[in-house]
């Protein structure tokens, strides 16, 4: 695969540790997500060209106020760019994906917004701004979103490696006539969330390296720049999931500490066996096996006299 290895690994290690907290922490959980919302609100519309800074969006998603200065127009970017996060959501456990799902998701990126163009694809040219790159002609469009929605229907695989190609399809045919990147980076969303991966955000701060590494795979015909780029914003919320829903650092165990306060008397080498073959809920630091004393505690219960 294309994706860099120490950064694969890296993920792989931090979404098996992700994994053993499940189920999450409810109110943990709904902390992070309110979070994301208004985090994908402001990134994803500040490298559309939305003006409003993240704590005025914030304040127009969770307090309904409008701010003074600025358009109708960007705040409803704002709020219907939220309610096409809560539309994502509702996609995650949908069993197949059609292009209407996506019509419709773009429908609601610029509803009220460009009423005659919301839902529908473009039907003139396009010119993407600081760019020469000339998208297809709109003839073409439908035909070749066909290989978007294959993409998005792939399973099995690295889900990260299928993100980043659909986005890469999409932003190059660049189906609509505006909204395409907002509709583009929450369709990766949607693709991770429904592979078990936390979403991402990409940021304003990144964005032009986010521009470039577009231009770079295409130019090269080759997905590793983007993929790349997209593995980082994966860790970056592989962290954040991590440092939210698991516990303190600090509340985990080492393994030779567990076996000296395990009721059943198992060693450390038993713990680690029971750790490496999944069967106790222990977490990956590193190179080190760690454990919580409730989880010990669940599975010696579990085990008593065994
Ligand atoms: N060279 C390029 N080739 C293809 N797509 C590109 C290129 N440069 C940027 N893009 C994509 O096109 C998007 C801009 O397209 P468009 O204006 O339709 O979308 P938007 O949602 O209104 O704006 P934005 O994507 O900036 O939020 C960028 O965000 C990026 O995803
Ligand atoms: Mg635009």
């Amino acid at each position: 695969m294309a994706l860099d290895e120490a950064i694969y690994s890296r993920i792989l290690e931090k979404k098996n540790a992700l994994d053993k907290l499940r189920p999450f922490n409810r109110g943990a959980l709904a902390k992070l997500q309110e979070t994301f919302r208004v985090d994908l609100t402001y990134n994803s519309n500040a490298i559309e060209g939305n003006s409003l800074s993240l704590s005025e969006t914030k304040l127009v998603l969770e307090e309904g106020v409008t701010v003074g200065g600025k358009s109708m127009k960007e705040h409803l970017e704002v709020t219907n760019h939220s309610k096409a996060i809560d539309f994502v959501e509702s996609l995650v456990s949908k069993r197949n994906l059609e292009e209407i799902d996506v019509l419709n998701l773009h429908a609601l990126i610029l509803d009220r917004i460009d009423p005659e163009n919301a839902g529908f694809y473009r039907r003139g040219a396009v010119r993407i701004s600081g760019t020469t790159y000339t998208p297809p002609s709109p003839a073409k469009v439908p035909a070749l979103m066909r290989e978007a929605y294959a993409l998005l229907k792939t399973k099995g695989g690295e889900p990260i490696e299928t993100a980043a190609k659909i986005h890469q399809k999409f932003v190059d045919i660049h189906p609509f006539i505006d909204g395409n990147g907002r509709t583009a980076r929450l369709i990766v969303n949607l693709y991770l969330m429904r592979n078990g991966y936390p979403p991402v955000v990409i940021l304003r701060a990144e964005r032009k390296k986010y521009i470039n590494m577009i231009a770079k795979s295409r130019a090269e015909n080759d997905i590793t720049p983007f993929l790349n780029f997209l593995a980082k914003a994966v860790e970056r919320s592989l962290d954040i999931y991590l440092d939210s829903l698991g516990k303190n650092p600090g509340e985990y165990l080492e393994l030779a500490e567990a076996a000296k306060i395990s009721k059943n008397g198992y060693s450390q080498e038993y713990l680690s066996l029971l750790a490496r073959t999944g069967k106790i809920g222990a977490v990956k630091f590193g190179r080190n096996w760690k454990i919580t004393k409730e989880a010990l505690g669940k599975y010696e219960k579990e085990h008593a006299g065994s």
